[in-house]
């Protein structure tokens, strides 16, 4: 695991090659395998391997554009009215497709939704909720955009760890 942690980066640029089913359903199984507060699982996930929504999508925001080269997203959703910890929960799974991508040799990049704007009159959560026909009580938190990796990025290393920013018994 720490190897892979090290190893692991927000990877935006992808090859043209396809993902296949097994490798999909890899992800879902990773997705539903995510711990939730108390088990109520409130999440919902759209997949999306069309290019054209894709591309659709990559225009949600500011710091999407990338995931229009990519072979799939994953559109992570919540509904507020199953957890008061939603939140968490949606990023807890992100986190888990993120981190599986990377021990599938896949690359991948979060992109924020919750709190980000589309246009000054329309937030982005409203304009993905738009392209994909999502319904009002389900909040969009984030995709994960997910491809073969086009760009090789240097692993962390232990110089990258904040170490000032642990404390011991007391802060
Ligand atoms: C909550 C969260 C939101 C993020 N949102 C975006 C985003 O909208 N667009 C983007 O390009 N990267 C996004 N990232 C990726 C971060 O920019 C990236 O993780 C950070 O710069 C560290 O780089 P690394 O992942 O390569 O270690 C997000 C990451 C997190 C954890």
């Amino acid at each position: 695991m720490l190897e892979l942690l090290y190893k692991r980066r927000s990877i935006r640029k992808y090859k043209s090659t396809k993902v296949d089913a097994a490798t999909v359903q890899s992800f879902l199984k990773a997705a539903l395998l995510s711990p939730s507060s108390r088990g109520f699982q409130p999440w919902q996930f759209v997949v999306v391997d069309d290019s054209d929504v894709l591309t659709q999508l990559a225009l949600a925001k500011k710091g999407a554009s990338f995931l229009k080269g990519a072979a799939l997203g994953i559109v992570i959703l919540a509904d507020p009215g199953l957890s008061d910890v939603w939140i968490e929960d949606a990023a807890i799974a992100a986190t888990i497709l993120h981190l599986t991508s990377e021990s599938l040799g896949l690359g991948s990049c979060w992109i924020q939704i919750r709190e980000r704007q589309h246009t000054e009159s329309e937030t982005a959560e409203q304009y993905v909720q738009r392209i994909l026909g999502i319904p009002d009580n389900l909040k969009v938190a984030s995709m994960i955009s997910i491809g073969y990796p086009d760009e090789s990025k240097s692993p962390h290393t232990d110089g990258d760890l904040r170490l000032d920013k642990v404390h011991n018994n007391k802060f």
